[in-house]
């Protein structure tokens, strides 16, 4: 098994749900982390529960569809951090709405955040791991991205789009020891799915949870250098 001590680790979307998560799961593995997002009061608190479990955590706030903002403060984080070992692509936004009545501002975010906004952070983080020939990227799709369904347009065209993506550069930077991972988990409760109405809280007797999708990243990341976890699809057990 690889040891993941001491590696440096950027969550976009770290302050909560599958973020935070994996953030606090990375820390138990001894990584430092460097968590983004918009609400800095969020990433305050939860770069404060991360250093008590004894790593380095640090905060950025920006949005990630903004390139220019993604450019400075990746730079900056990767000089704070000293370097960057691992990038997770977890920040995203979800809307359902019918394909008429969405507006046509909320279907370019959605488009804007989840691929705009991975293109721009990977853009930025890749010369460093291309630099060092070696790497981690875990790019967060759905089922979504599988499937589409109606009155989640924008979402399923942004999951697919990252789908896309990120088999075109896992593909593209194999060959430099930099393994790109695309996940597809099913529902996990989060803010995300109890604010769109299709989990609700306290349901961890029968519902995902954030700490089994950050798991499941930590398996990913234990494997050995030869090996990579190409996609993996989390479900429940609960049909
Ligand atoms: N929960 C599920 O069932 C599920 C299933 C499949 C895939 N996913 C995917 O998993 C990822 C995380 O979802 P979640 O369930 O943890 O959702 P969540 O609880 O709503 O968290 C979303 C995260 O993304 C960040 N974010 C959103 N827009 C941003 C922007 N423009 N710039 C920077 N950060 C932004 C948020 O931070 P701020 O609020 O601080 O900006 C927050 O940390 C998403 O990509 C989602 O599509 C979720």
């Amino acid at each position: 098994m690889s040891n993941l001590k001491n590696k440096k680790a950027i969550i976009t979307g770290g302050g909560r749900g599958l973020g935070k998560a994996t953030a606090l799961a990375f820390a138990k593995e001894g990584i430092n982390v460097a968590i983004t997002g918009r609400n800095e009061t969020v990433l305050k608190e939860t770069v404060a529960e991360i250093k008590s479990l004894g790593v380095t955590a640090i905060y950025s706030v920006f949005d990630v569809g903004d390139y220019k903002a993604v450019k400075s403060s990746i730079k900056t984080i990767i000089d704070t951090l000293g370097g960057v070992d691992i990038l997770v692509n977890n920040a995203g936004i979800a809307a359902i709405g019918s394909f008429v009545e969405m507006p046509v501002e909320q279907w370019t975010q959605t488009i804007q955040t989840n691929v705009m906004g991975m293109y721009y952070v990977t853009k930025e983080v890749l010369p460093y791991l291309l630099e060092k020939n070696e790497g981690d990227i875990f790019n967060v799709a759905s089922t979504a991205g599988l499937n589409g369904n109606p009155n989640v347009s924008a979402y399923s065209a942004s999951k697919f789009a990252v789908i896309g993506m990120s088999e075109s550069l896992m593909k593209e930077v194999r060959k430099n020891n930099i393994r790109v991972i695309t996940l597809t988990p099913s529902t996990i409760e989060t803010d995300m799915t109890i604010e769109l109405g299709i989990a609700s809280e306290g349901s961890e007797e029968n519902v995902l949870q954030p700490e089994d999708f950050a798991e499941l990243i930590v398996a990913g990341l234990k494997l050995p250098r030869r090996a990579m976890l190409k996609s993996a699809a989390l479900w429940s057990t609960n049909p």
